[in-house]
């Protein structure tokens, strides 16, 4: 057994919740190898005991996979934070509560979701934020009626665009009718940051963020950067929609985000002319989904003509026909979503200290690429996508 041979097996052993390892992100120190024993110190920024935990195991089968007789594993982690309301990173102190809006994959609604549950919580008299973090394809501003709205710009900061009473800003707004950039991993950290530094939010109950569909850059910066309060996920009944949807849970769960339910879209129709209500897709297929990652699902959410043609002309249906049937389960969606968010600050709040592995200088938090430092630095960008 030789240091070198030692930190080989370690670099197997993942972080969890990232796809970088432990040697990587640089939290292996003093490997001592002494005859049969090898002992060493993995640093991590996490207090999660299950985290401590699970590098433990991992680094011990690692070792003895790779011929050590006697392990032993020095996890030293941060104390457990015992103070109430949201601790860890927060880049924007003035927002209180942060819901992430995420789907496994792309037109299943999510944006129209965003949209309106932000109206919603609004109308329940909440001061809102919507943050249209899908910077592939933002279609937030024209759901929003605001296309054509240009932000203000107030010394180096951008003012958010108003409507509908709540604040709202997107990388539409920002760039130029039909211009596409194409995204590498360092840009949408870059990009993800500054929405929530560089804009000029009010002093907000709660933030919601449209998401990028998948589980990426997006995600993990997000998470590192502000507490997110509470995860909503975004499906549709098909199964192969529950597939992806549950890759959105597991990544909530992996990232300590906790879950305040499942609004299931395109559950069934409501026929325009008589209010009846036909099963398409399959309505309830997510229950059991929900069960297994024990969250609920807080809102079927019918296909009905008037959400589509509310999303294309900016006139979403929870403003203009709050009376209608789906604008009803916005509303009860959005309250279940607030009482979660209650209850989770009044049992001390979220903190994402747990989420934080500070990664050393030149090394970037970026979690999809697996690439090495040394690879990062030379390539320019952080070799995600
Ligand atoms: N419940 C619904 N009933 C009718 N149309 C819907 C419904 N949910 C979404 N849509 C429409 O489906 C399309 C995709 O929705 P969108 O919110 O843009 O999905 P995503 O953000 O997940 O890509 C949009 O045209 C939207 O208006
Ligand atoms: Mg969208």
């Amino acid at each position: 057994m030789t240091e070198e041979i030692v930190k080989s097996a370690l670099s197997k052993v993942m972080y969890p919740g990232f796809t970088k390892d432990i040697v990587t992100f640089g939290f292996v120190k003093d490997i001592v190898v002494n005859g049969n024993d090898t002992s060493f110190t993995v640093e991590i920024t996490s207090s999660a005991p299950e985290v401590a935990q699970q590098i433990k195991d991992e680094a011990t089968e690692a070792l003895k996979s790779a011929g050590a007789a006697n392990v032993t594993v020095n996890v030293k982690a941060p104390q457990m934070p015992r103070e109430s309301s949201s601790h860890g990173k927060n880049i924007a102190p003035q927002v209180k509560n942060f819901l992430m809006v995420s789907s496994g994959k792309g037109g299943v609604g999510k944006s129209t979701t965003s949209v309106n549950i932000a109206i919603a919580l609004a109308a329940q008299g909440k001061k809102v934020g919507l943050l249209d973090a899908d910077i592939y394809g933002p279609n937030v501003p024209r759901m929003m009626g605001v296309s054509d709205v240009k932000p203000e710009v107030n010394g180096n900061k951008v003012l958010p665009i108003k409507a509908y009473g709540i604040e709202m800003m997107s990388m539409g707004s920002l760039m130029e009718d039909g211009q596409s950039l194409i995204w590498r991993g360092a840009m949408i950290m870059k990009a993800i940051e500054q929405f929530l530094r560089d804009i000029l939010w009010s002093e907000l109950d709660v933030l919601v963020i449209d998401m990028p569909p998948g589980t990426g850059d997006a995600q993990l910066t997000l998470a590192q950067s502000v507490p997110v309060t509470a995860g909503l996920t975004v499906t549709t009944p098909q199964g192969v929609s529950l597939d992806d949807s549950r890759r959105s849970l597991d990544m909530f769960k992996k990232l300590n985000i906790p879950i305040a339910g499942i609004i299931e879209n395109m559950s069934g129709f409501i026929a325009p002319d008589t209010g009846v209500e036909y099963d398409i897709f399959g309505k309830g297929t997510s229950t059991p989904m929900a069960k297994e990652f024990d969250t609920q699902i807080i809102a079927e959410i019918p296909i009905e003509p008037s959400i589509r043609t509310g999303g294309d002309e900016g006139k979403p249906i929870t403003f203009v026909d709050p009376s209608s049937e789906s604008a009803k389960r916005y509303m009860k969606a959005a309250e279940s979503i607030w009482n979660t968010i209650e209850e989770i600050n009044a049992n001390g709040g979220v903190d994402n200290q747990s989420v934080q592995p500070t990664t050393p200088p030149g090394v970037s938090a970026c979690s999809t690429g697996g690439a090495s430092a040394s690879k990062e630095q030379s390539g320019g960008g952080c070799g995600c996508s």
